[in-house]
């Protein structure tokens, strides 16, 4: 199995952003340990992060034909963007939401998500472990579309 990790704007500063709510383990601390945990569970992992839109959804095309899974903390764009939505849907890559933070504990604004509904699961508030158990669940659990 092949995952996709897709992190979107300013978790680059993971770390160093609002520790209190986001902890002090940095975006590469994650991404390593993501790599490392896949290879473990004898599947591949890359990851890729940016802060702008287009780029997520280019990545997100990208990944069509070559990748089994995607596991996406789209960061604002969760709560914005129809186009993060429609390019996991167009790709048909089964997909895993994941928030570090509980973000039903938090503004009302970040209650809504565009990409919950067309998720396989969404996962939050369990902090950084969130990505551990999406991408265990990711490389184990997951059903697979054929490609
Ligand atoms: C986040 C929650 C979002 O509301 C916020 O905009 C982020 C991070 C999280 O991981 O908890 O950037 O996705």
């Amino acid at each position: 199995r092949h995952i996709l990790l897709i992190n979107g704007p300013n978790l680059n500063l993971l770390g160093t952003r609002e520790p209190h709510i986001y902890g002090s383990t940095t975006l590469a601390d994650v991404q390593n340990e993501a790599k490392a945990q896949a290879e473990g569970l004898s599947a591949t992992l890359d990851s890729f992060q940016a802060n702008s839109e287009g780029a997520i959804v280019n990545r997100i095309h990208a990944a069509r034909g070559n990748t089994d899974a995607i596991v996406i903390n789209a960061g604002a764009y969760t709560h914005t963007s129809v186009a993060i939505r429609d390019a996991l849907v167009g790709v048909d890559i089964p997909f895993v939401e994941i928030h570090i933070s509980n973000v039903h504990k938090r503004e009302a604004f970040r209650h809504h998500s565009y990409l919950c509904d067309k998720a396989e699961a969404v996962i939050c508030g369990l902090g950084v472990y969130g990505y551990t158990a999406a991408i265990d669940y990711a490389a184990k659990h997951l059903k697979l579309k054929g490609r």
